[in-house]
């Protein structure tokens, strides 16, 4: 079976690759460090081309939120939806812009209140043990000085703001090794001072609230921007009431996003135990149940897990659970979706053991499947996405620094597809007509009759 992508050819004005860091971090995207969050300007371009002023914007995958904020400066309501809390608050936080003064008032008394803070208490003592693994007892415990005076903040979209401020800093706080996006422990790692970090990052984000606050004072409309916890798969969102949808599902064993946000996840109190809540997440590397072949409706899928049974049968079950799970969640697109609406998915290829994992093509004809025409596809470079994007020679991520790795993820696509209407849609939408036709014929045929008796 031919390639969908096979020949295409790259569209550098979707690359983006002339934006520095800066220009990609603008108004509140630079709050938290994110894996493979998207470029702003890109969104930004797909939420003009394709929805009005207005309009409800989705990121089923949202991430830490650049759909949501991209909506919201450019006058279009969003929902924002993910399965991890720490996306959950990076994106709450980055979604609200707080009135610079208030916030410059606030910043002065909590700073004050962490400089004269005496608690000496030993908080590392009754610690979790993960938690325990990746802090120094020293470490620990001026971190959490620091977290008790953010909880005593009143304002619900200030303590959110200084929440995610303290959870950014908080791998760098660790023995985390600072270059890896992966959790990986360096022992010899320099101890950074809490206090420190916050003051920097938090002048950093108070900058950057600014900006966002001026963008947003321009806007003309007032917009609604929501975050909510929960599976793409299944939104609970009502039927026909999405205009657009932009998202970048997570790719095959590519991420563990519940490992990579351990820390905040942990100290937050989400869950004690990473593992358990790994089977939540699309894409993840945790043993599954096994998938009957007849549910992957895509032939590509079918293909490539027959190629890797030969190698490895549970990397072969990994890829069949992805392939489902994109399946659930483009038919939850395509019920959330207004008719004739359009869906941006943003996926890549990736390459395992040797065998190519065509997660573009895949989605394509699940995508069709679900009920949507394919308008356009297009190729574009990655640029600036924050990815490990080496693999070693056993398959496993590396830094690109050492041994022999081979880089993956260099392109990415863009499928634009539109939602069309199902056989069962047409058929009960062609008889809805016809009946209100025939009621509007019997009523003229009834007032008839009337004007038949006044003339007689
Ligand atoms: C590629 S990232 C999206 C990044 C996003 N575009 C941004 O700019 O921040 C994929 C996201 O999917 C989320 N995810 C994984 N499984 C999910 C599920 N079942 N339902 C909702 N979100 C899920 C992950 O937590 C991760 O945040």
């Amino acid at each position: 079976m031919d390639s969908f992508t096979k020949n295409m050819v790259v569209d550098s004005s979707w690359s983006f690759s002339d934006l520095t860091k800066k220009e990609t971090s603008y108004a509140s995207h630079g709050y938290h460090k994110y894996p493979a969050k998207f470029i702003p300007q890109l969104v930004k371009r797909l939420i003009l081309e394709y929805s009005r002023e207005g309009d409800l914007v989705l990121d089923p995958f949202g991430g830490c939120g650049t759909t949501l904020v991209e909506a919201k400066l450019n006058n279009r309501n969003s929902i924002s939806i993910d399965v991890n809390d720490a996306a959950i608050l990076i994106a709450s936080a980055k979604a609200e812009a707080i009135d610079p003064a208030i916030l410059e008032t606030n910043n002065k008394l909590i700073l004050e209140r962490i400089a004269k803070s005496n608690d000496h208490k030993d908080y590392y003592a009754n610690a979790n043990s993960r938690l325990k693994y990746w802090f120094k007892r020293k470490q620990f415990n001026k971190l959490f000085k620091i977290y008790n005076e953010i909880q005593r903040e009143s304002d619900k979209n200030i303590k959110t703001f200084y929440n995610c401020c303290f959870s950014d800093i908080l791998k760098n706080c660790s023995k985390w090794y600072s270059k890896s996006i992966k959790p990986q422990r360096d022992s010899s790692k320099k101890d950074v001072e809490p206090a420190h970090a916050f003051i920097e990052h938090l002048n950093y984000m108070t900058k950057q609230n600014l900006e966002y606050y001026n963008l947003l004072d321009k806007s003309i409309n007032i917009v609604e921007s929501s975050v909510k916890k929960a599976d793409a798969r299944k939104t609970m969102l009502p039927k026909n009431s999405v205009d657009l949808i932009i998202t970048s599902p997570p790719y095959a064993i590519s991420y563990e996003y519940a490992d990579i946000h351990q820390l905040s996840l942990l100290w937050f109190g989400s869950t004690k135990n990473i593992a358990g809540i790994r089977k939540d997440y699309i894409g993840t590397a945790s043993k599954r149940k096994a998938i009957k072949s007849a549910r992957i409706r895509s032939t590509r899928g079918l293909n490539t897990i027959k190629s890797l049974e030969r190698l490895d049968t549970g990397l072969a079950n990994q890829i069949a659970n992805y392939i489902v799970d994109l399946d659930l969640t483009f038919r939850e697109m395509h019920r959330v979706l207004k008719h004739g609406k359009k869906m941006c998915i943003i996926l890549g290829d990736t390459r395992y053991l040797g065998i190519k994992i065509p997660n573009t093509d895949m989605a394509i004809e699940l995508i069709n499947n679900a009920g949507f025409n394919i308008n356009k596809v297009i190729k574009r470079k990655i640029c600036s996405k924050i990815f490990t994007p080496y693999r070693d020679s056993t398959g496993k991520f590396s830094d690109g620094e050492s041994g022999k790795k081979r880089r993956i993820y260099q392109y990415e696509y863009i499928i634009i597809a539109k939602k069309k209407l199902l056989l069962m849609d047409c058929g009960v939408r062609f008889f809805t007509y016809i009946y209100n036709k025939f009621l509007i014929s019997l009523q003229e045929a009834g007032n008839l009759a009337l004007w038949d008796k006044y003339d007689n």
